[in-house]
Order: structure tokens, then sequence, then C-alpha cells
């Protein structure tokens, strides 16, 4: 074998076991392919063997090809293992738990039968990195689901659970799983004699599925147009199975080759590679000493039933965690647990949850209205008011009745959170826990780190954010934390460039049209002008040299105050949410630019684009360079799961490196001369484009 470490075989009762040992998840790295193929060899040449069984050590079956390797140049093998397995003369189980993902679900399908585990998950999510099944995968899976079917898992690249492909006949048999690889054995004895082999390639019954609904191409390029946007893959994924449906077997495996090949290098496959390792990196921080023991958090509390608490307790249900939600006020309470309930009938009667998963759900969430009654919980996340008078006086009632060990956490979007802890006797139990809007739905969990928070509680912070699956983020302590901090300036820019003449569905289309789900300011229409117009008049009011927004404020100031009203930026029709474009709005930007002796001038689509990202990027050097964000690419995820940057665009940074460090810092820098001090260049920044470096290695030096 070439590689022993990373595949093992042995044979057992006549059956020949290939185990696949490369931690953490099987990936198919250096060695792991050639060992399949060694231990192919060796079997079929062993006469007391008389079928294999293929199974992964640890955690998981295969989570696919090694994506550290794309990208890079690699030799070009002479044998796959798909070829090979399902050529081979005895038949090969293919036992999977945890994952059979991308190239681990086609060596799967390579196998004559495929058994699972109940917990097992399998599936083709190649297109969520910019790429397509490249063994055979968009050949096979069609041949067993059918092409619509097939369409649908390796253009969503969605994980199917075991009892779903056992139905869709990609899983032969579920096993207990209670000791996979004797059962894996045991079946491999009962099918040893079975001839002829069941190989996939030679079935054809489901392909004609698509002679008698030749459309369904078509449909599934409509149905996933919005994912498809500015991507390429999706197409790519869906000529693939196209070809599984027009051309012999091996044929179609060269087209999907070739697709692949044309897929491997796009400026979106890099991106989304640089997502995917970004969402994992997010996850260290590097202060925090490796044998630290992270206390475990299993019960919940959550003071404030508003929209925000309500939402907070949900993402904690969700997760199967039991949480208090405890408001002094039992009509807020009843309100709240109202909207939650409310919020999971939608989701029923929309069928996404079932109405067992929701009871379920309701359970774990226990409204009290004292908070004596919520001080067993492990931690508590307070969402009340952002007052810090109110915050304060919260923390001193949580802090007399949690038990000593409990942690502190404040859902705060902007209080300085050492002011916060400061009325506790325990400050090194507080942090920030910082959710964004609709708090049971996105996914960025930012964890605040303030100047007396202990390296446990940091620890512990982070940890719960995983387990309710969300994707937690370092930040320090300071004004709008690091992800707000990081878009006042893409806000503010917005809004300016209106002034100046730009209009605001130029400004939308030039988002939506770079990957943005929705533009800025049908976002400010959906959300509500009359909050920020608020904000600002508060700010005002506490400074006499804060500048308004006229634009905006005269919006609200006519009754414009976005969808709610009818109107705001948009003029919307009764009972329909579409925007459409109104010149009411621009005869009033013309007006409020005139009073205000503001010139109104055109811009250009690429104008607009880097006057709105790049004062964030600017904003991004900052943070980094005062220690309050680790690194670049945790600030790009926090854009990707906090404000829905696009992904094939890999985040802010990265993309800011597609134009290079050098030429946004020049921008900026004149930008300043122009427009002055809110354009000021972060020394980092500076210094990055002066050296040629790369805004995605950027790194704080200390955190603070
Ligand atoms: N290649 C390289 N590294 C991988 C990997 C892969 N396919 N899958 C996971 N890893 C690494 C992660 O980067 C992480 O490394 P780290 O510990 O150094 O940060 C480690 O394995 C553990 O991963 P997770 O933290 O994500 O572990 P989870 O248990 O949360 O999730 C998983 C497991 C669902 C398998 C998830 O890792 C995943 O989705 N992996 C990617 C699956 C995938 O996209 N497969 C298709 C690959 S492309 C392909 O197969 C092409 C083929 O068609 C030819």
């Amino acid at each position: 074998m070439t590689d022993k470490s990373v595949v093992h075989f042995d044979v057992e009762d006549g059956i020949g076991v290939i185990t696949i040992d490369y931690p953490p998840v099987n990936a198919l790295g250096p060695g792991v392919s050639d060992g399949i193929l060694a231990a192919l060899d060796k079997g079929e040449a062993d006469p007391n063997v008389t079928a294999f069984v293929m199974i992964g050590a640890g955690r998981t079956f295969i989570a696919g090809a090694d994506i550290r390797q794309f990208g890079k140049a690699r030799p070009n093998p002479t044998r796959r293992t798909y070829d090979a397995l399902d050529q081979g003369k005895k038949p090969v189980v293919a036992a999977i738990h945890g994952y059979a993902l991308g190239g681990g679900l086609e060596n799967a399908l390579a196998c004559h039968y495929r058994i699972a585990v109940p917990s097992a998950k399998v599936g083709l999510p190649e297109v969520q990195i910019g790429i397509l099944p490249g063994g055979g995968g968009t050949q096979r899976l069609p041949r067993i689901v059918g092409p619509k079917i097939a369409l649908d898992m390796i253009v969503s690249g969605r994980h199917v659970p075991a009892d779903e492909a056992k139905a869709l006949g990609i899983i032969d048999e579920i096993v207990p799983g209670k000791d996979l690889r004797s059962e894996a054995i045991m079946y491999a004895k009962s099918i040893a004699g079975k001839r002829p082999l069941p190989r996939v390639r030679d079935r054809s019954e489901k392909l004609g599925e698509a002679k008698t609904d030749p459309g369904m191409f078509d449909a599934a390029r409509k149905q996933f147009a919005r994912r498809m946007r500015g991507q390429p893959a999706p197409e790519k994924c869906i000529q693939a199975v196209e070809a599984a449906c027009t051309q012999p077997f091996d044929e179609g495996v060269a087209t999907e080759r070739r697709l692949f090949g044309e897929l491997e290098n796009t400026p979106e496959a890099k991106a989304l590679r640089y997502a995917f390792f970004s969402e994992r990196e997010i996850a260290r921080i590097p202060t925090l000493p490796k044998d630290l023991k992270t206390p475990e958090i299993k019960t919940m509390a959550v003071v404030g039933a508003g929209t925000m608490g309500g939402g907070i307790a949900m993402s904690f249900a969700d997760a199967g965690m039991p949480v208090k939600l405890v408001d002094a006020s039992s009509e807020v309470l009843e309100r709240g647990i109202a909207r939650i309930r409310d919020n999971y009938a939608t989701s029923v009667k929309r069928g996404s949850l079932s109405q067992e998963e929701m009871a379920k759900r309701m359970s774990l969430i226990t409204p009290v209205t004292t908070m004596e009654e919520i001080g067993d919980a492990d931690a508590v996340i307070e969402a009340v008011f952002e007052r810090m008078d109110v915050k304060k006086e919260v923390f001193k009632q949580l802090d007399a009745v949690m038990k000593p060990e409990a942690f502190l956490f404040t859902n705060t979007s902007a209080l300085d959170i050492d002011q916060i802890a400061s009325v506790t006797k325990r400050p090194e139990k507080v942090a920030g826990t910082h959710y964004f809007v609709p708090a049971n739905v996105m996914k960025l969990f930012e964890v605040v780190n303030a100047s007396k928070t202990a390296p446990e509680t940091l620890a512990a912070a982070m940890k719960l954010g995983r387990d309710i699956n969300k994707i937690s983020g370092y930040a320090g302590n300071c004004d709008g934390f690091a992800a707000n901090r990081s878009r006042i300036p893409f806000t503010l820019e917005q809004n300016l460039m209106v002034e100046e003449g730009a209009l605001p569905h130029q400004i939308d289309k030039v988002m939506e049209d770079f990957g943005y789900p929705v533009g800025p300011f049908k976002v400010n229409d959906m959300s509500g002008l009359d909050i920020s117009y608020d904000t600002r008049k508060r700010r005002k009011a506490a400074d006499p040299s804060y500048r308004m927004l006229p634009i905006p404020d005269g919006l609200v100031e006519a009754g414009r105050v976005g969808l709610k009203a009818g109107k705001g930026w948009y003029r919307y029709e009764k009972g329909d949410r579409t925007p459409h474009v109104d010149p009411e709005v621009e005869a009033l930007i013309k007006m409020v630019a005139a009073q205000n002796n503001i010139e109104q001038r055109s811009f250009t689509e690429e104008e607009i684009l880097h006057r709105l990202l790049f004062g964030s990027i600017n904003e991004f050097c900052k943070i980094i360079e005062e220690g309050k964000a680790i690194r670049a690419s945790d600030l790009d995820v926090m854009w990707l799961h906090g404000f829905g940057f696009p992904r094939y665009r890999g985040g802010l940074m990265f993309w800011g490196d597609t134009i290079g460090a050098r030429e946004v810092y020049n921008q900026i820098a004149s930008w300043h001369q122009r427009y002055g001090k809110r354009w000021e260049p972060s020394a980092l920044l500076r210094d990055t484009a002066e050296k040629g470096g790369k805004l995605t290695e950027l790194k704080a030096e200390r955190l603070r």
C-alpha cells in the first residue's frame, strides 16, 4: 500500500476491510486515493477475500476531495478509485457514518452496495465551493434517483439525511450502527456471492425521465436563477446532469471532467474556497491557552421579551437548548411568546418545520416574570432596551440572582461593555454576545471581549454560538464592536452619494448586480426609516456638531417611513412589497440638495461600488490596527453572515485584494483630499499598499 497511515486494509471473515483514516474528516488528501487503489488490488488478488467493505475511521466516512488541493498544480491520476471500484470483480460495500459528501459520496456510488447508519448524511455539495462533482457524481446520481432529483441535489448542494437517501435508493440499507464495521461485514457476507455485480453506471431506467419531461433542465435554470446569479457553477452542474441523459456513461464522465476543469479556477470558486476556510479559521482565538477547559453551557436565560429577546430565545430552542425568557411585564412576555409562536407557525405553514418540532421548541421556552426564577441558568443574555442606565440596572439584578458560576452576557450592539460589567462583582464573567436581526435566522454571533472578560468566559461564549449553529466571531470592546462599526462608512456613503446626485434605485441596482440579494435602500424601506432618523435626532441633541442626513430626514418628515407606510425610498402598492421608483423621491432629493447647496452630478457604476465599499475596507484596517479584530478573514465572515455580502465574492477584503491594496489606498487617499476626515486612510492600509501586501493577510499584532 502506498501510504499505510491513511488507508488500512485487513481481512476479517473473508471480507477485505478498507479503512480510510485521514483525520479529521477523511478528505481524499495525499495518499488516500492511492491507498484505496492499493487495498483493492490486494483484496482482488487474495482468494480468501470474497467481498470488500469500505469504511471511514473516526467521526465520518469521507467528506470529499481535499479542498486545499484545488487551485494548485497536481498530477493527473493514471487510475481513479471510481473506475477501480465499479470495475472490480468482487463486490464493495460502502459503510457510511457521519458524512459521505462530494468525492466521498462519489466513491460510495461507485461501490456496488451502500449501507448507512441512521444519523448519516450524503450529498454533492461541490456547487457551494464553486465547482461541480468531478468524480462521476453527475453521471451516477441521476441513474439512481432520476435527473430531476439529481438536479435538485447537485444544484442546491444540500445534505440528504439517511432515511431520505434510503427512500431515494441512494442507500440500500440503513443499519443500527452500534458497530458499523461488524454490521458492514455481515452485510458484505450476505451479498458476496451475488452476480452480476450491480453497477450504477449500467443503469439507465431513470434517465428516460428526461425524455418525457425535456423542460426539466430549463425549469431548474429558472428555479435556481436567484442562487445562480453571478455564478457559473450551477449552470455547469445542470449541463453535466443533462449530459448524463444524452451521452453514454464514459462520454458523460468526460463532459463532467471538462466542465469541472472550467470551474476549478474561476474567481468565484477561489472566493468560495476562501469563505469555506475563513469560516473555520474564525473559531480560533490565538490568545486563548491551548489547555483551557471551556465551561459547558447547557441551560440559558434571556432577559427582555421584545422582538430581539424573543428571537434570541428561539435561537436556543431551535438548537434544542432549554431557555427561560424573563420580562417583568407579563403583558410584554405574553406578546413575546405569541410572537414566537406565530414565527414558528409560519414555518409550519411553509412546510419548513413540523407541527411536532414546533411543539418541542415551544416547550423548551419557559416564560417567567421574576429574575429569581432564572437564577439557576448556566448563562443569561440580556436583551433589554439599548440604554446604559437600563442595562446597568439589569446587570445589578442579574449579579444578585444568578448562581456564582453563571455567565452574564449582553446583547448590546454599541454600548461599552466595561461599563456594564463594572456594576457586577464578576466582571470576569461578563462578555458581549451580539446577535443580528432577525436573531433566530442570522448566523453571525459576535462575541465581545471586554477588558476584564476571563479567557474561560470568552471561550464559553464562542462555543455557545457554535452550539446553536451560529458562527462565533471575536470582537474587541469599541463603539459598534467589529461588525457594525465596519459597516458605518457603507451606510454613510450610501446616503451622501444620494445628496450628490446618485439615485437610490441606481445604487440598489449596482449592489444587486454585485451580488447582494437586495439593494441597501430597499433594505432600509423594509426595516423602516424612522428608527435611524430617531437615532440621528438623539445624536444631534447630544452633540450639536453631528451632521444630520437631510434626504432621509426629509423622507421621514414627509411621512415616507418605508414599506409599512407604502412609501419610503420607493413607492409600494397596497398589499404588495414590490418597490416602484417614485418621481416624488427624485423631486425631494433635488429640492433638499438645492436647499443645502449641494451640487448634484452623475455617478458611474464603478464609483458607486467603490464609494460604498472602500470606506468599510478602510475601517476594517483600522479595526485590525487597533486590535479589535483578530484577522481580516474574520471580518469577511462577519459580513457574509451578518450583512448578506455575496458569498461568491469571498468577503470584502477578498474582493479588495482582487482590486489591489495599492489601488484601494490611492482612491481613499484621493477621497481624503476631496471629502476630508471621514476618508482618512488607515496607517495599516497605507503600509500594506506600500509593501504590495494583501488585505486578506492582515492580522492584529495584539488584541486589546
Ligand atoms: N477538504 C479539506 N479539508 C476539509 C474538508 C475537505 N473536503 N472538509 C473539512 N475539512 C477540514 C476543515 O477545514 C476543518 O479543518 P480545521 O480543523 O483545520 O479547521 C476540519 O476538516 C473539520 O471540518 P469542520 O470544522 O467543517 O467539521 P464539521 O464536523 O463541522 O463539518 C463537514 C464536517 C460537514 C464534512 C464539513 O467540513 C464540510 O462541509 N466539508 C466540506 C465538504 C465538501 O464540500 N465536500 C466536497 C469537496 S469537493 C469534492 O469532493 C470534489 C469531487 O467531486 C471531485
